[in-house]
């Protein structure tokens, strides 16, 4: 490697051509599942490219293609990219706005498949460079459990040929454009919600004594719950538990027949996860109980959080040092979202790190999600060229720190 010109002179050089793309894809945004024009520019893209095997139609519209390396069988490294839009109304003026009324790229992943489709040309020239294989990965549905990862892993992206490591980038709206921010462990929270129906026993708001009354036991399971974090969770492990929404009555003096409760649970650690996943429903059902009324407890699992891998992290931090200098790369702060590229880091040694695309110069400063959202396109260098390092040192040998 050390006879050929970085990485990152490489990717600046085809930058226009990224941005073209990502503006491309951000004036077509499609929903998740419905990535069905998004996926055929990809395998058109890849077609162009030389890119070999390329399949599409995994686990929905996804698609996946090889670039093996010229110097001889060896590992394979997974790139992932997702696909997917948001049903929001954007409210950016640009000239590469939405053109379909009602929905955005407000996340990012257009930038993302636009820079695994840099990343792939990149290292497309640089076959010469590693032995084993790249297999790239443009998967639906990231936004809507159960999401499009576990259907394409369910669909076989993870063997033919079997993938021995797992890479994937989210761009940052709070990180400014040049910086890289990677972390071992814990990198996504585990998302699951809560549904709970209490059954009481409705009557007379005047003679409570005749009956049972729900509002009342919600009241207390609200409470309760808190306590599944606050005197049940290990205080250096992280919960969260949000009752969201209280439904029940509409008189003022009528007792209702039932109550339902919905929420949140996001966890750190499987552990805790899976202890909240047991915790919760018997809580809710004992206080229900005590109280003289059935509660019932939809417990609806989501993603699970990401786990990066110590030795990928140490590949991809040497590899955005050298794509972006030290001073650049920044430890990620851990944050309660979630995202499916988890199904892939629980299968795989896998490393998900952070792109920032903030400019505060040029106003581009929303969060995600949000109708103003925008990215700052000169970001996506470090994000290409991290990759592209990253996967060339992985397959050169590379195995971490
Ligand atoms: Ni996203």
């Amino acid at each position: 490697m050390a006879t050929t010109a970085p990485i990152r002179s490489d990717v600046d050089e085809i930058l226009p051509g990224v941005i073209a793309d990502r503006r491309h894809l951000h004036q077509h945004p499609e929903l998740a599942f419905e990535e069905h024009e998004t996926a055929k520019f990809v395998a058109e893209r890849l077609r162009q490219l030389g890119v070999e095997d390329i399949r599409t139609g995994v686990g929905g519209t996804g698609v996946t293609g090889l670039i093996h390396g010229r110097k001889g069988p060896g590992k394979v490294v997974l790139l992932r990219a997702d696909m997917d839009a948001l049903p929001i109304q954007e409210e950016n003026e640009v000239d590469y706005a939405s053109t379909v009324p009602g929905k955005m790229h407000a996340c990012g992943h257009d930038a993302h498949t636009a820079m695994l489709l840099g990343t792939a040309r990149v290292l497309m020239q640089r076959r010469e460079e590693f032995a084993g294989t790249v297999k790239l990965l443009f998967q639906p549905a990231e936004e809507v459990p159960p999401g499009g990862a576990i259907a394409m892993i369910r669909d076989g992206a993870l063997e033919d040929p079997h993938v021995d490591a797992v890479l994937g980038l989210h761009v940052a709206a709070d990180m400014p454009a040049g910086q890289i921010g990677v972390r071992e462990g814990p990198g996504s929270a585990g998302s699951d919600r809560f549904r709970v129906t209490i059954q009481g026993k409705g009557g007379h708001a005047a003679r409570p004594q005749s009956a049972i009354d729900p509002v009342v036991i919600a009241a207390q399971i609200v409470l309760a719950l808190q306590t599944l974090v606050s005197r049940e969770t290990d205080p250096m492990q992280a919960a969260v538990v949000s009752t969201t929404a209280i439904l029940a009555g509409e008189a003022f003096n009528v007792i209702p027949d039932t109550a339902e409760l919905r929420g949140t649970v996001r966890t750190l650690s499987p552990e805790v996860r899976a202890r909240m996943q047991e915790r919760l429903p018997a809580l809710v059902e004992g206080v229900a109980r005590a109280m003289g009324a059935e509660a019932q407890v939809e417990y609806i699992l989501g993603y699970p959080g990401i786990v990066n891998d110590p030795a990928m992290v140490a590949i991809v931090r040497q590899a955005a040092i050298e794509v972006a200098g030290e001073e650049n790369v920044v430890v990620n702060e851990l944050g309660m979202g979630g995202e499916d590229f988890a199904y892939f880091s629980l299968e795989r040694p896998g490393c998900f790190f952070r792109v920032g695309t903030r400019n505060e110069a040029r106003g581009i400063v929303w969060g995600h999600h949000h109708p103003r959202f925008d990215v700052e396109e000169e970001g996506m260098v470090n994000g290409m060229a991290t990759m592209a390092q990253a996967a060339i040192a992985y397959l050169n040998g590379a195995r971490g720190a």
